[in-house]
């Protein structure tokens, strides 16, 4: 082999092995948000249920396949041990981390995407006691709004870092699990679930797509359910191709045209997956199982 094939083949042998480096561990009840078509991951708990505090994201700016995942690793940075925490993006696309189950941590955890660093953010003042299960989602202003279980509402200026608890009445009691705002009046939406969140995303045309969960009886969900939010209807999503895919403590998000459903565990066992799947949500009425990403634009 002349030098310069040699050189060639190292070079191609490098790029995919820096490319195929990284890869996640199965995990369950993680967190994920999507900033600037980079779709981020944090902690979350393995099967001996050790809190993870790793962090890293998919590249979601280019096209791949279900078999090469373009991960890449930020563990680096320091990344706060989390699980059944949430996480948002702010203004200035910082990344918040808010509650958990770990006592340790500000009740928000903010990550600068730019410096890459991690901060507590405490203010000193009232701010929202530590509890499970809750759901954040952001206004148009970049304010994010936080639900917890004792259905408080909470509203965090992502720039000053300063909360303030809102004066909602009729919240519905112990039963919010994900809760977003809806445009353009931005009114905010709650659907209930007691056990675990069932894991949710709304798409740009009014549907709110909620995939599998998780019962009283450890018995794990693997059903599509679609809410029209113009008519408050609920329909059971078609999937055309189905997998017998049933998964809980998972996170999903939509990426362009694709739900981006992330590890979880899928029996009652409590098995924890490290699968990636891609269910193309573009079609209202015809829902399907992917394995190529291919970004909007
Ligand atoms: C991504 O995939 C689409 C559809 O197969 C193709 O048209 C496009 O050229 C691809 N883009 C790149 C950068 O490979
Ligand atoms: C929290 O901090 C205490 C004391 O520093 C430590 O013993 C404990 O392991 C920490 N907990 C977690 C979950 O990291
Ligand atoms: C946040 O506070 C905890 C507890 O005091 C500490 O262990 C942790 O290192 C802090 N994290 C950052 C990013 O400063
Ligand atoms: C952003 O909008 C929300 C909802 O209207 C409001 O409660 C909050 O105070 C606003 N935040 C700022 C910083 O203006
Ligand atoms: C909150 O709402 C209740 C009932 O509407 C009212 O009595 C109370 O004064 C309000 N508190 C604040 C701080 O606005
Ligand atoms: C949501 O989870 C609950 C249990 O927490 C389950 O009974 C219900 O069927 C799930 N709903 C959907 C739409 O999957
Ligand atoms: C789904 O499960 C059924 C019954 O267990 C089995 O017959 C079928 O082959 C499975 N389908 C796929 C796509 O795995
Ligand atoms: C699930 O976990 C149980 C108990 O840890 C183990 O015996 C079983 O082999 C696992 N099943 C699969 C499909 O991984
Ligand atoms: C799903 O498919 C069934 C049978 O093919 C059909 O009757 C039903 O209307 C479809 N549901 C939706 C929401 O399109």
């Amino acid at each position: 082999m002349s030098y310069f094939n040699f050189y060639i083949f190292t070079f191609l042998l490098n790029f995919i092995f820096t490319f195929a480096n990284f890869v996640p561990t199965a995990r369950w009840l993680q967190t994920s948000v999507i900033i600037d078509k980079k779709l981020y991951f944090s902690g979350g708990q393995n099967k001996n249920q050790q809190f993870l505090n790793d962090f890293f994201y998919l590249d979601v700016s280019q096209n791949f396949t279900i078999t090469a995942l373009p991960w890449n690793d930020l563990s680096f940075t320091g990344a706060p041990k989390t699980s059944e925490a949430s996480a948002c993006s702010g203004n200035n696309n910082d990344l918040f981390i808010f509650g958990g189950m770990i006592q340790n941590n500000s009740f928000a955890v903010k990550y600068d995407i730019s410096n890459k660093q991690w901060a507590n953010t405490t203010t000193g003042g009232n701010e929202p006691s530590k509890i499970k299960t809750i759901s954040c989602a952001k206004f148009n202003n970049g304010s994010i709004a936080i639900f917890d279980k004792k259905s408080e509402f909470w509203i965090f200026d992502s720039l000053e870092l300063t909360w303030s608890l809102s004066n909602v009445s009729n919240a519905p009691e112990h039963k919010l699990a994900y809760c977003t705002i809806i445009p353009p009046d931005e009114t905010i939406l709650c659907i209930g679930g007691d056990v675990d969140k069932n894991d949710t995303f709304k798409t740009s045309d009014k549907r709110i797509i909620i995939f599998g969960g998780v019962n009283e009886d450890l018995e794990v969900f693997g059903d599509l359910w679609i809410l029209d939010i113009e008519t408050y209807q609920w329909s059971t999503g078609n999937i055309s191709n189905p997998n017998n895919l049933t998964l809980c403590g998972h996170t999903a998000t939509l990426v362009d045209n694709y739900m981006i459903v992330a590890f979880g565990v899928y029996d009652r066992e409590f098995n924890e997956s490290s699968s990636i799947y891609m269910l193309d949500v573009s079609q209202k009425d015809s829902y399907k199982w992917v394995t190529e990403f291919i970004p909007s634009n």
